[in-house]
């Protein structure tokens, strides 16, 4: 549907999107994911024709875009990262007002606007004033703005950022809808987890560049070890427990702790049935099994050698 390749942007000295190349097919769903200045932004304002490439091209369903832009807008829905919303103005006279620039007036725009606000679920909030609503529910109408003219491409820029957990799902659930009834959508985020949650296929961008580009079974199997398991033993593990685990293929970053051990492997199956061997061959008894994945976040500092977010690795709610 959309082919992006060789993009290029550059702010003065500063090269924000450097030789960026991907597609995004019909019907799926593609995550953009990068950190703060990742240039995700420029990436998508290029995408939906608002901003010119200084080099590379933007295809829409094989015609080069940038000569035709408006013909682009008309089919494709921007969410921006920034709130475009007039808070004097009720739910309902704002989507009046981007209807209009959509060229929609009257019961065409009257029929959108039922729908678009009833896919967000804020049907009976539309008399109310956008200044009385919550950070979620402007998030919200802002993806209802986007939907007005029923486009087919969908590009959505954070639009969790700043929301608390119960407003991130009821958004996450409109965009799986949006899924269902077959719109192509490209989510930018900052956060692995909704990328995983929501996505078909991950685009990883840092300083610019593309640096994966994979669905996400395919960013795990990057990862040397995939699966981390914790056991609780009976005596604790002893030294030569530990030196024995630590000398089998495909085990690695074995430690003690305070109920018995834990691993990471990389080929879960083989290796935990010979780990639990070795360790009922040397006389200690295992309590419980604890199996988790290794996260995207992890392969995210494996491709880049830094986290996805300044700061402690919080966890989105
Ligand atoms: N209008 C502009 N003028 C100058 N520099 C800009 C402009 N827009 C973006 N940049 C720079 O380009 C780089 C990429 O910015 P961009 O907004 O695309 O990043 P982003 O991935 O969207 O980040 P964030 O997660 O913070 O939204 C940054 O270094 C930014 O400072
Ligand atoms: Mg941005």
């Amino acid at each position: 549907m959309l082919s992006i390749t060789h993009l290029q942007k550059r702010f003065g000295e500063q090269v924000a999107v450097d030789d960026v190349s991907f597609e995004v097919r019909s019907g799926e769903t593609v995550g953009l994911l990068g950190p703060n200045g990742a240039g995700k932004t420029t990436t998508l304002a290029m995408m939906s024709g608002i901003s010119k490439p200084d080099g590379g091209s933007v295809s829409f369903q094989g015609q080069r875009i940038h000569q035709d832009a408006n013909a682009l807008k008309k089919r494709v829905g921007l969410v921006p990262q920034d709130l475009a919303l007039f808070e004097e103005l009720s739910a309902w006279a704002n989507l009046e007002l981007f209807g209009g620039l959509y060229g929609l007036s009257g019961a065409a725009l009257a029929r959108r606007a039922e729908d678009a606000l009833s896919l967000v679920g804020l049907d009976n909030r539309r008399r109310d004033r956008v200044k009385e609503f919550s950070g979620g529910m402007k998030r919200r109408l802002n993806i209802a703005a986007a939907l007005l003219h029923n486009p087919e491409l969908i590009l959505l820029d954070e639009p969790t950022v700043g929301v608390d957990p119960q407003s991130r799902n009821a958004i996450f659930e409109n965009l799986e809808e949006l899924k269902r009834r077959g719109k192509t959508l490209v989510y930018t985020t900052h956060y692995m987890e909704e990328a995983e949650r929501l996505c078909d296929r991950i685009v990883i961008i840092d300083h610019g560049k593309v640096l994966a580009d994979d669905t996400v079974r395919g960013l795990y199997r990057r990862l040397p070890a995939s699966q981390s398991v914790a056991l609780d033993l009976e005596p604790p593990a002893d030294e030569n427990l530990l030196a024995g685990l630590a000398a089998m293929p495909g085990i690695s970053a074995v430690l003690a702790t305070a109920g018995g051990v834990r691993f990471d492997t990389v080929d879960f199956g083989a290796q935990l049935a010979r780990a639990l061997e070795h360790i009922a061959g040397g006389g200690a008894r295992v309590t419980s099994v604890k199996t988790g994945h290794s996260s995207l976040e992890d392969v995210f500092i494996a491709l880049t050698g830094h986290a996805l977010r300044d700061g402690p690795l919080a966890d989105p709610p």
